[in-house]
This record gives structure tokens, C-alpha cells and sequence, in this order.
């Protein structure tokens, strides 16, 4: 019998597929397709303080292999989220987590009070450091050490529930913003958010995107996430969550050799919202193929000698 499941902390997941901040709307939307307690776990959008209505439009285009996105952090606020979703993930069987983006240290600091003295039904928190489209989006932490430091101190002393800090690949050296985030104390570092890019109408002469720069994930970003899981995993002891064009059980494999404890689905959701799903299943008989008798085997194998 294979065993899927993983440890983070002290949170048990059934198995290392989660869906990504996003992607996968609050978790409620599809749960007449899907059955959602089958995924190792559920990263809901990016909420901040109040709501937001994202970019102006067009905010979305395909690209070879790759999405390009702006939507810019649209959500509901913490209090809607509160008393609409929390409510409803008191019932669901799986880990749901909740991704938290700000635009100060103080606005990070009051979603999550707010969220802690309220609900005992999430497995932890998210801190998006790391969103690309918006001027204050919370990519002014993740590209310098000692604010991801002082940010992850802060949040550590308000809450014992899992605290993970999610990265952008849009950096110099992301193996030392994930140091100072181990050092700052927390449980798990996800990487990576999307990668900036751009895309250009030729017969327009106008940017496809409203913002001009917008996010790239999806495939064609992959080889990035491997990458970035990589280099973190050299540099801290903590779990690494992979993320970054994964559709299949083969590219879960490839970020748990990396050193991927756990793997989040992204852009794959808008095709198929059951992918995560199905992906699982095949993690499943990969394991039995290869006599893989517990997936926790493969974390960082690429290192391991023969
Ligand atoms: C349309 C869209 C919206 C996203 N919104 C968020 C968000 O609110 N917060 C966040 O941390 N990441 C967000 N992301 C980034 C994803 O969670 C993920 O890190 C990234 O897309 C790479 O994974 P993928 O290639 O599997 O999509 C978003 C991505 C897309 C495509």
C-alpha cells in the first residue's frame, strides 16, 4: 500500500497536492464538480484588509505553454471572508489555508489578529510576499532579507497555526529571502509565485494586458519553480511547497526530487478544476510503479548518492 501522505508541522495532509492561491477561487466554487477533501489541502485567494476590485481589464492572456495575469489581488476583505467562508470550511474535510496579502507590515499584522481570534478551522496561513501586479502587493518584502525577517518575526508571535511564507522567483538570490523567513520562524517556504512577463498585440501596437506587466505561470514557467525549489532546499531545513506549472503526477515527481515536500496546482485549475484530483490518482500508481512504498522517499532525491 502507498503511502501519500506528508507532515508540515503538525498539520497532516492526506498527500502532497494542494491547489494554489488564486486559482481556485475561496474553494467553494466548484464543489458541485469536485469533491474538494480529496486534495491534500486548499490555498484560498489572496486576501487583504479591505476589498479590492483588482486591475481594470483586459487582466488575462494565453501565451506558448503559459497564462499571463494582472488581476491584482481582487478579493472580498477579511470580514467577508470571515463571516462568508470560514463558516463553510468548518465543514470541509481537508486543509484549507488562507493566503494573506498586504501593503504594510501593520496591514499583514491585522488580517491575521483578525483571523486568529475568530476561527479555529484553518490549518495556517499563507503570506504572499510575493504578488508582481500591484504597486504595493507585498513585493517590497519579498525582495529584501530583512523585511521578509522582520515581517515573519511578527507573524510568528501571533499564531501557532502553520505559517508559510510564499516567494517570488523575481529576485537576485531567493535562497536567502527563504533563510531570513527560517530564521523569522516559519513552519514552510512556497515557491514560486508568478514570473514577470509581458505580452504585446503586433497589429495594435498595444500592450494585451492593461497593467503592461502581468505574471507568467503555468508550463512554461516549471523548469523556474524546479529551479528556485532547488536552490532553497540547499539553503534551509524547513519544507519546501513546489509550485509552478505542474499538470501532471510526473512534474509533482520532478519538484519532490528538487526538494518539494509538498506541490501546490496553479493555472491547470482553469482547464480542468478536477485536475488536482486526477493528478493524485496518478501520483498513486506512479508510487506503485517504482515500488515507491511512502512519497516522503523522493523529497530531494536528485541529491541522494547511489
Ligand atoms: C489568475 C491567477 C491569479 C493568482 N492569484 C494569486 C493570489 O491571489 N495570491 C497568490 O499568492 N498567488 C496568486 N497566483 C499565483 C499562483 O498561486 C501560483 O503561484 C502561480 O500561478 C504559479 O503556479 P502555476 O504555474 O501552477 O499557475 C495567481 C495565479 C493566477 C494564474
Amino acid at each position: 500500500m502507498v503511502d501519500l501522505s506528508i507532515k508540515i508541522k503538525n498539520v497532516e495532509f492526506s498527500n502532497p497536492v494542494l491547489v494554489a492561491s488564486g486559482t481556485f477561487g475561496y474553494g467553494n466554487e466548484v464543489n458541485e464538480l469536485v469533491d474538494v477533501n480529496r486534495l491534500g489541502g486548499i490555498v484560498t485567494k489572496s486576501i487583504t484588509l479591505h476589498p479590492r476590485e483588482g486591475n481594470p481589464p483586459p487582466r488575462m492572456v494565453e501565451t506558448p505553454s503559459g497564462l499571463l495575469n494582472s488581476i491584482g489581488l481582487a478579493n472580498i476583505g477579511v470580514e467577508r471572508y470571515i463571516s462568508e467562508m470560514l463558516p463553510y470550511y468548518e465543514e470541509l474535510d481537508t486543509n484549507v489555508i488562507m493566503n494573506i496579502a498586504g501593503s504594510s507590515l501593520q496591514e499583514y499584522i491585522t488580517i491575521l489578529e483578525r483571523v486568529e481570534g475568530t476561527s479555529n478551522y484553518l490549518s495556517g496561513y499563507e503570506i504572499n510576499i510575493s504578488c508582481p501586479n500591484v504597486e504595493k502587493g507585498g513585493l517590497e518584502f519579498g525582495v529584501d532579507c530583512d523585511l521578509t525577517l522582520a515581517l515573519t518575526k511578527e507573524l510568528r508571535k501571533r499564531t501557532d497555526k502553520l505559517l508559510i511564507m510564499k516567494l517570488s522567483p523575481n529576485v537576485t538570490d531567493i535562497a536567502s529571502i527563504a533563510k531570513a523567513a527560517e530564521l523569522g520562524g516559519v513552519d514552510a517556504i512556497s515557491a514560486i509565485n508568478t514570473v514577470v512577463g509581458m505580452s504585446i498585440n503586433p497589429q495594435t501596437r498595444k500592450q494585451n494586458i492593461f497593467t503592461g506587466l502581468s505574471g507568467l505561470s503555468g508550463p512554461a514557467i516549471r523548469p523556474v519553480g524546479v529551479a528556485n525549489v532547488y536552490k532553497i532546499f540547499d539553503a534551509v531545513d524547513i519544507p519546501i511547497i513546489g509550485i509552478g506549472g505542474i499538470t501532471s503526477a510526473d512534474d509533482v515527481v520532478e519538484y519532490l526530487l528538487a526538494g518539494a515536500t509538498a506541490v501546490q496546482v496553479g493555472t491547470a485549475n482553469f482547464r480542468d478544476p478536477g485536475i488536482g484530483i486526477q493528478i493524485i490518482k496518478q501520483l498513486f500508481e506512479y508510487c506503485e510503479e517504482h515500488n515507491v512504498p511512502s512519497i516522503r522517499e523522493l523529497v530531494g532525491a536528485i541529491r541522494d548518492e547511489d
